[in-house]
């Protein structure tokens, strides 16, 4: 039996509740008894975006595995919010389902921050078999809100490598950042990032990010080079340096009590489409961002390397900082592991 879930204090809440009272009265069509319902699914990307394009194909394809009982409607671009309330609204049930990136659900379980530590995944590879077959510690991780916010995590999807980019020029060592400001997302692990390349940190939505970079209210970022052309932040920062610091992590999450409300064979259903929709994204990827770097690059953006050796010390540093109790610990090694 779950227990009551804890509400989860986050600000901006009231903008998006109007949106929602305008568009259903804030729920999903039913659900509940098994019969299904078409699902809303908050992501703060565009729709050029894999992430949106793996998802909407997962809706479409849930639709026709279930005859029709159970659907997927992708809003992008915050439409239902941006992440710190998409998750507040997944957990109280007026949205069903989202992506959040991993500093999100940090938030609410610090182990959570040991998935998204510097050097704990090599590649992307690496990272979809510890986060998409997961073992018996992810696993765990996945079900551990549950009880608490009434919150599944049903898998993740990569964000690949993140690096730096800035309004000012490009980043060889971490003293170029010296006395800048660097848009971070909204966890203390961000904030110890930004400090070990050597910036200050202004955690910030992803949807702010556009504007605070044109109107100087932070002089740097970081991301994958997809979230740098679709956001077309290249535009008002074009100096993009491989800092690589982390290789990212989105997760999709669903009412739990929604999920539960599937019949095992609707469950199956989208299990199934759900492993095809993260192995599309994986395969999108790959292309996705060549096309980025092809198009920020004829919009003027420069890609450069950075003196790595620079960097890999304070990186090291931040995630033995973070690593705080044995299951951290346990997660950190196994996903080091593979497992
Ligand atoms: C990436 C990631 C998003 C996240 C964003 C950010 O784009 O996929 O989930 O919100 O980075 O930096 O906020």
């Amino acid at each position: 039996m779950r227990m009551k879930k804890t509400p989860i204090l986050v600000a901006g809440i009231a903008s998006a509740g109007l949106l929602l009272g305008a568009c259903s009265g804030g729920g999903s069509s039913d659900g509940g008894d098994g019969s299904g319902s078409t699902m809303r699914l908050a992501l703060n990307q565009t729709e050029e975006h894999p992430s949106y394009i793996a998802l909407d194909n997962f809706g479409q394809a849930l639709e026709e595995s279930t005859d029709g009982r159970w659907g997927i409607d992708v809003f992008p671009n915050e439409t239902l919010g941006a992440q710190a309330e998409a998750l507040q609204l997944v957990s109280d049930g007026s949205v069903d389902m989202a992506v959040v990136s991993g500093a999100q659900l940090e938030n609410l379980n610090a182990d959570f921050t040991a998935y998204n530590l510097p050097k704990v995944f090599t590649d992307i590879d690496h990272q979809m078999q510890v986060i998409n077959n997961p073992g018996e510690l992810t696993s765990e991780l996945f079900a551990s809100l549950e009880e608490s916010n009434n919150l599944t995590v049903i898998g993740g999807l990569t964000q690949g490598s993140r690096s730096v980019y800035t309004t000012f020029g490009a980043v060889e060592s971490p003293a170029d950042l010296a006395g800048k400001k660097m848009r971070v997302q909204e966890s203390d692990l961000n904030v110890a990032i930004a400090e070990a390349l050597g910036a200050a940190a202004t955690p910030m939505a992803y949807g702010e990010l556009y504007t605070g970079l044109q109107s100087g209210v932070v002089d740097a970022a970081e991301n994958n080079e997809v979230s740098y052309f679709t956001q077309k932040h290249f535009e008002v920062a074009p100096y993009f340096s491989y800092t690589n610091h982390v290789v990212g992590l989105d997760y999709v999450i669903i009412n739990t009590d929604k999920l539960e409300s599937m019949t095992d064979e609707d469950r199956a259903a989208f299990d199934e489409g759900w492993a095809a929709a993260w192995a599309e994204h994986t395969e999108l990827w790959t292309q996705a961002t060549q096309d980025a770097i092809d198009g920020a690059t004829a919009g003027g953006a420069t890609f450069t390397e950075v003196d790595d050796a620079a960097f890999s010390d304070a990186l090291a540093a931040v995630a033995e900082e973070f690593i705080k109790t044995d299951n951290q610990q346990a997660l950190y090694d196994n996903a080091r592991e593979g497992q």
